[in-house]
């Protein structure tokens, strides 16, 4: 196909054209996307796994990102690589253990209520935009522990306007010559970056003089944590590893829910066992296989970060040089027949009669990349989906799929996932 046509495809109809592609070419095909190095699209198990465990040096995720780099600062994990990349994710990955977790549930069920509680109900509309408020205000409290007041709103004000820069990629483009007087986006950009660095820098200086580094809250793990040397990290290095967690935890998660209320809303025998599951206050077995399935079915991510190729690697007995990327297809491999019979039907019971295989569910990417939020995300999914149907019952009143819309470089819903609250 013309790269015009491919590049179309690619944006126009993200899942339905590589399940094309993967009809007519098989597992592994080439992606060309105009003015882009050849995107080599995997979807082979074996060769999925080939890719997230290659060694560090020979394929780099953290090159692909660097667009983000304005708004998440150079030292991001997301952006880093090699040894650079495993100093910032050792020092991160603490946050996210299982006790500090659990220190954050009382929290996040608290602003769930608060936020169904404020929903319309009896009226269709898009729960997506409720979602991202939700996931919002969780993030905020889980990553500073401010839930309310004079600090949290300037600094959910600023992070807000930086989220919308982003989600426009071209306004994170540095002009060649700047805009007179310092006008145009960039400039503006600039400004609302420089008013969410202050906020952020100050609460990292407050939180060290009070010294409080217990706590669940993510910036008191950073606060914390130390370099091997023995050596805190430094405000600018905490700076960039909350706007990265900011970034990478909030869409995410919100998208996800809403393609979770999409399936179940159409999906009357599964919300039928959820909700008396939930009723009965059973452990979270079922939950937890709606949550797997939904991300299965519908990953918000379609496929795990791209992998540069630094040095040739052979992979599927192909051997890949330098500047192609390798892409791990989370879609293709969560709709591959021959591992999930009726692929496109949504089924939480599969995951009751067996756990997600590490190279098979990959919603979260794998290997020395995957998510470190995983854990959190499927838990605020659990206490806000549990929260949500002990208050309404669900439904919408149409009938057919929403379509999967990009978005960045997620895929969402296509009309917010039209959802009807009614009170219980
Ligand atoms: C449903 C929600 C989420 C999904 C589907 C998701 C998915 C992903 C995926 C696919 C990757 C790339 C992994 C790879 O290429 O191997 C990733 C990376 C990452 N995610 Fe998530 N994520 C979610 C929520 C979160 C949350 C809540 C946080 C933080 C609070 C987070 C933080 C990160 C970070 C920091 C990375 C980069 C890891 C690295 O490069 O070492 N994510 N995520």
């Amino acid at each position: 196909m013309p790269g015009a046509i491919q590049t179309v495809g690619w944006w126009t109809r993200p899942t339905g054209f590589i399940d094309r592609c993967r009809k007519q070419y098989g597992s592994r095909f080439t992606i060309r996307l105009a003015a882009q190095d050849p995107f080599v699209v995997v979807s082979d198990p074996a060769e999925i796994k080939q890719v997230f465990t290659a060694p560090p040096d020979v394929l780099h995720p953290g090159e692909g990102t660097r667009i983000l780099e304005p708004i998440v600062g150079p030292n991001s994990i997301l952006l880093l690589d090699e040894g650079p990349h495993m100093v910032q994710r050792k020092l991160v990955l603490p946050a996210f253990h299982g006790e500090r977790m659990k220190g954050l549930e009382p929290m996040i069920t608290e602003v769930t209520r608060e936020q169904v509680r404020s929903w319309p109900r009896n009226q269709s509309a898009p729960i997506h935009p409720r979602m991202q408020s939700l996931t919002l205000e969780v993030i905020l409290a889980a990553v500073f522990g401010l839930r309310r007041g004079e600090r949290l709103d300037p600094l959910r004000e600023a992070l807000t306007e930086m989220l919308d820069f982003g989600m426009n990629p071209l306004s994170l483009l540095p002009p060649a010559r700047r805009a007179p007087f310092g006008r145009g986006p960039w400039a503006g950009f600039l400004k609302t970056r420089a008013r969410a660095d202050e906020l952020i820098y100050s609460e990292i200086r407050d939180r060290r003089k009070r010294g409080d580094e217990g706590g669940s809250e993510i910036i008191n793990s950073l606060i914390g944590a130390s370099h091997e040397d023995g050596s805190p990290m430094s405000d600018v290095e905490i700076h960039d590893e909350l706007m990265t967690l900011l970034v990478a935890g909030h869409e995410t998660t919100a998208t996800q829910l809403a393609w979770t209320l999409e399936r179940l809303s159409r999906e009357p025998r599964v919300l039928e066992t959820l909700v008396d599951s939930v009723d009965q206050g059973d452990d979270d077995t079922y939950l937890t296989a709606v949550i797997r399935e939904s991300l299965r079915l519908r990953p918000v991510l379609l496929n795990a970060a791209p992998r540069t190729v630094k040095k040739p690697i052979e992979i599927g007995g192909v051997t890949y040089r330098p500047r192609v990327h390798m892409l791990a297809s989370v879609w293709l491999v969560h709709h591959d027949p021959d591992i999930y019979p009726e692929p496109y039907a949504f089924r939480p019971e599969r995951f009751l009669e067996s756990d997600p295989g590490t190279y098979t569910w990959i919603p979260f990417g794998g290997g020395r990349r995957r998510c470190v939020g995983a854990s959190f995300a499927q838990l605020e999914m659990g206490i806000v989906l549990r929260e949500l149907l002990r208050e309404t019952r669900v439904a919408t009143h149409h009938n057919r799929s929403e379509p999967a819309r990009r978005r960045m470089i997620t895929s969402t819903p296509g009309n917010g996932a039209e959802t009807t609250l009614i009170s219980r």
